[in-house]
């Protein structure tokens, strides 16, 4: 048995612990393992490197992804792909593995309808696969962020200023939900519950009421222009507001115990459902066990966003 892996789009921690159990679990059983470098680019060139053991025995702690993980528009193209099948075939690999997020979810099933086997590992900061409660990444990056804004927060507070952060997220709201919540921000602004600039400004003068010194408005990304709400919050209310764009920062960094279990319950699972010829999916967790989900389902489960956590803090 043959197998090949690659990691794409945004990278996620927990991609470097979930390639070393794909690694140590082939060696175990006896079963080679290529990967491609920098995901569908390195696919469509035949960029590859063997991964055994020891090339893997010390990343599991790490960010990011030793065999690059990209974005590859190419790919999106029916030439593209046809060049991706040419390198599966001259390799002779019976199976690719594919950790990323619905982009490289749609990649694979293109590859899938050209009767490659396939499986996809769910890995994205963002959490917006919604077929499964958490992807890989995810709480890792929830947890840096927190840490991140309640820095921010005491600083701001010593300072009497409130503060604008914008997090990341895509379209998903999940990690300005999260983190929100966890660290009691006074307003999260969220995608999926859009806020004008007067019930943002409602909800600043109303935390002001009850006593609170610097109102911590997280906000996710690809909504409103913060610094410009900054100012605007700043002349309504005659507090002075910083904007703060977190960025990178919360993409990189060691994965959290839970990310690190379940890059190992999705590594080994892939690779167990590759040797029994189950392929054509994406991986889920149901009761805690791996379970194939079809593309079909995985990539057009509705979004299944937090309400309830969201009540909890905002009113
Ligand atoms: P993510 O996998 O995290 O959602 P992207 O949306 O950037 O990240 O997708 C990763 C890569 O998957 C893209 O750069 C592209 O190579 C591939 N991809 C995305 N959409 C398609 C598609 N419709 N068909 C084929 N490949 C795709
Ligand atoms: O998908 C992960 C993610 O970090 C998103 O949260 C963000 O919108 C995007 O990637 C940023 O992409 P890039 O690294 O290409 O700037």
């Amino acid at each position: 048995m043959k197998i090949g892996v690659l990691t794409s789009g945004g990278d996620a921690p927990g991609m470097n612990a979930c390639l070393a159990n794909i690694a140590e679990e082939c060696e175990r059983l006896g079963y080679e393992l290529v990967a491609f470098i920098g995901g569908y680019k390195g696919l469509m060139d035949n960029d590859t490197i063997k991964l055994g053991r020891k090339a893997v025995q010390n990343i599991s702690h790490l960010g990011g992804s030793i065999i690059k993980s990209m974005r590859c528009p190419e790919f999106k193209t029916p030439q593209g792909v046809a060049k991706g099948i040419k390198t599966l075939k001259e390799n002779k690999i019976d199976c690719l593995i594919a950790i990323g997020g619905d982009g490289t979810f749609n990649g694979l099933r293109e590859l899938a309808a050209k009767d490659i086997h396939v499986i996809g590992i769910p890995a994205t900061i963002d959490n917006d696969l919604f077929y499964l409660d958490k992807t890989l990444g995810f709480d890792t990056a929830v947890n840096t962020v927190t840490e991140a804004i309640v820095k921010i927060k005491e600083t701001m507070l010593s300072m009497n200023r409130g503060c604008f952060l914008e997090v990341m997220g895509r379209f998903c709201g999940d990690i300005a939900l999260y983190s929100g919540v966890a660290s009691k921000a006074n307003v999260i602004m969220l995608p999926e519950r859009p806020l004008t600039f007067e019930q943002v400004l409602a909800k600043v003068k109303k935390c002001v009421k009850q006593g609170e010194e610097s109102p911590m408005i997280v906000v996710s990304e690809n909504l409103i222009n913060i610094y410009d709400w900054a100012r605007r919050l700043q002349e309504e209310t005659g507090i002075e507001f910083k904007a703060n764009v977190l960025g990178y920062l919360q993409r990189g960094g060691r994965p959290t115990v839970y990310d690190r279990l379940i890059a190992l319950q999705f590594g080994i699972g892939a690779v167990h459902m590759a040797a029994v010829n189950k392929t054509s999916c994406a991986l889920g967790v149901i009761n805690d066990k791996i379970v194939p989900v079809s593309f079909g389902v995985a990539l057009s489960a509705p979004s299944d966003f937090n309400f309830d956590l969201l009540k909890l803090v905002d009113f």
